[in-house]
């Protein structure tokens, strides 16, 4: 008999043959080593679906989705971990450790929450569907005024918690405990000292992670004066809003499919859009934006093509400001961002590192009131035609314009544009948007591009200082830097440890842990054989300090955005990021070298000769720079 839960799980892995497994669900073909066929987990036309024997692993090449038997089962049957091992066990005929529930270890608590919680969605489902609870018929005619029928109710798990205060926790005590319940987020202690049901009178939203399990609820006031409008779940062991993005379950065939992602605010922008034909949109859960739900999001879409689509009050305008901001900061130092389309230009193979659109129909309705009331195909056209963030920026300001009349105002006017136009990398598109808002604006061009001048000098020297990395952010060089490194950590990446540092050459390192990452990646990478082992070696013989340690989570999270690349994307992405640190090497090398030569003092007698020797060295470095 098996003495621990990993033992059993271990005995069955060693039993599991990948290729039976799969070709239960899956004719697959023999070719050289592997096996190919349909994925059976998006609608394949040609055989993607790639099974590797002696791995024991399985890969779709179209929609990524790759694993081990083990998870292929979960997946395709739509079966918890353990539940499948309990399975798995008594076929083959393990026995199991009768309690194996680890002294309350963090797994099995956790795993218990979520059972907790998945039980609770269907709960609270029930009741709704079968109007088993006094509010159900309430919270019915509620939905269907917001266009929302049984089907919908039934594809997002809606349901009801009654006005009573101990219902579910009466249903769920039976089989968990109160620890279990209440750090689920499902109860709540009373002042009299029990339990109650954290959730009443409140139509009820269950949030599915990435994989499908039920982790949270958003629960919705159903009467007007009910506040707040929304209670939201805490985080906790199961759950972590800043990480989490609501729909994303359900939206990611379609994000793969369309490789972009509607962002969008609420709940039920979500849930009717999704209703209504438009699958490939998100929402966070009560919480603003953050890095964490744009790289969670990178993985989905290659050309990180991002719609956002917020209210347009002007909280929704700042939250899109905000939304774009995160995104272009994730992205910084994967290349630039996109700015114009491509009708514009007359080449088309700018690559970018995302793409970020906005879209705003002039209604001022939210997605929910929008698909509703004036259609989906409507919300798609303008999905279609949606404006570049900085088009949408630029005509946001613009349409303000006529609130600026006399020439103090029409100059105060020109403060709030000059900083965007300087954002615009391309001179003679940035030259044409400033001849249009003169003209806009009835003033002289020239003077505008003098206030240009005024204000990109103003705010050199803040870049400078970033660069000499005075200031807590990384610079430029540095970010750049780490960007390269994190690319031997990128799973399934399409080169080899070998290959990448062919391509990274004797690109140098500055910062001294970085330095030392990268002399333990070059000693690693002729033993590892995947990144998994890369980093569990890295883990072990080279974080030492807090700090080390801090890089090396920096290194895997940037890793994230380089998931997915093709062979040629990947090749670029590198590249172009070794040529961007080589460019601010020389930059800062010119800036030392004139420096040095500024402080040579006259009297000095060497100085001639060593003035001609710097002229020459800034001559040289300027050349060089000149043929990249
Ligand atoms: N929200 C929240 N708590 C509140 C209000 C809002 O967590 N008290 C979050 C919810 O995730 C909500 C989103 O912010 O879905 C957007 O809020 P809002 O625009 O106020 O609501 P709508 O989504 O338009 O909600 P409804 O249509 O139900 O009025
Ligand atoms: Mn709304």
């Amino acid at each position: 008999m098996a003495e621990t839960w990993d033992e059993v799980i271990q005995q069955i892995k060693e039993r599991l043959d990948i290729v039976d497994v799969v070709s239960e669900y899956v004719v697959l073909k023999k070719k050289g080593n592997n096996y190919w066929g349909l994925c059976p987990f998006h609608k394949d036309k040609n055989p993607s679906f790639c099974v590797t024997p002696h791995l024991g692993i399985y890969k779709c090449f179209s929609c990524g989705e790759a694993g081990d038997a083990l998870k292929f089962i979960m997946k395709i049957r739509n079966m918890e971990f353990k539940d499948v091992i309990a399975e798995l066990a008594e076929k083959f005929g393990i026995e199991v450790p009768k309690y194996h529930n680890n002294n309350g270890s963090s797994r099995e608590l956790k795993e218990q929450m979520l059972t907790a919680t998945m039980v609770a969605a269907e709960y609270y489902h029930d009741l709704l569907i079968r109007q088993k609870d006094s509010n159900a018929e309430a919270a019915l005619k509620y939905l269907t005024k917001r266009g929302i029928g049984t089907d919908i109710i039934k594809k997002f798990h809606i349901g009801i918690a009654p006005k009573a205060y101990t219902v579910l926790y009466d249903e769920l005590r039976k089989d968990f405990s109160n620890e279990v319940l209440e750090k689920a987020g499902l109860v709540v202690k009373s002042e009299k000292g029990g339990y109650i049901d954290r959730f009443r009178n409140r139509v009820i939203i269950p949030i599915q992670n990435e994989n499908g399990e039920f982790v949270a609820f958003g629960a919705r006031a159903l009467e007007k004066d009910q506040t707040p409008k929304y209670l939201n779940s805490s985080d906790s062991l199961i759950y972590n809003k800043g990480k989490l993005l609501y729909g994303l379950y359900t939206a990611k065939d379609s994000i793969r499919e369309n490789d972009s992602v509607i962002l969008m605010e609420g709940y039920f922008d979500v849930i009717s859009s999704q209703a209504h034909g438009i699958e490939n949109c998100v929402a966070s859960c009560g919480t603003s934006l953050t890095a964490d739900h744009v790289k969670l999001l990178s993985r989905y879409t290659k050309s990180r093509r991002i719609y956002l689509s917020f209210d347009t009050d002007s909280a929704g305008q700042k939250a899109t400001a905000r939304g774009a901001e995160i995104i272009k900061d994730v992205f910084a130092g994967l290349g630039d961002i996109k700015q114009f389309d491509e009708s514009y230009v007359a080449s088309d193979k700018d690559k970018y590192a995302c793409e970020i659109r906005v879209i705003a129909p002039p209604e001022g309705k939210d997605p929910d009131e929008f698909v509703r009331s004036v259609g989906a195909d409507a919300y798609k056209m303008y999905m279609e035609n949606a404006p570049l963030f900085i088009d949408f920026q630029l005509n946001s300001i613009l349409k303000t314009k006529d609130n600026y009349k006399t020439p103090q105002e029409k100059a105060q006017f020109i403060k709030q544009i000059i900083p965007v136009l300087s954002e615009i990398k391309n001179r003679i598109i940035r030259s044409e948007y400033i001849d249009m808002v003169a003209q806009t604006l009835g003033i002289d061009a020239g003077a505008i591009r003098s206030e240009m001048k005024v204000f990109e000098h103003a705010n050199l020297p803040q870049t400078e200082r970033i660069i000499k990395n005075v200031t807590k952010k990384d610079s430029i060089i540095k970010k750049a830097q780490k960007n390269l490194l994190s690319v031997f950590l990128v799973n399934d990446s399409p080169y080899t440890f070998t290959q990448i540092n062919e391509l990274i050459g004797d690109t140098e390192f500055d910062d001294e842990i970085l330095i030392n990452v990268k002399s333990t990646i070059d000693k690693l990478i002729y033993t590892v054989n995947n990144v998994k082992e890369l980093i569990e070696h890295l883990y072990t013989e080279f974080v030492e300090t807090p700090e080390a340690q801090e890089v090396l989570q920096e290194l895997i999270g940037l890793s994230e955005v380089y998931r997915g690349l093709g062979d040629e994307d990947f090749k670029n992405v590198i590249l172009e990021t070794i040529a961007k640190i080589n460019h601010c090497k020389r930059v800062e090398e010119t800036k030392k070298t004139k420096q040095l030569y500024r402080n040579i003092s006259d009297d000095d007698p060497q100085a001639l000769k060593i003035q001609i020797q710097l002229r020459d060295k800034i001559k040289k470095i300027r050349q060089k720079s000149e043929k990249i």
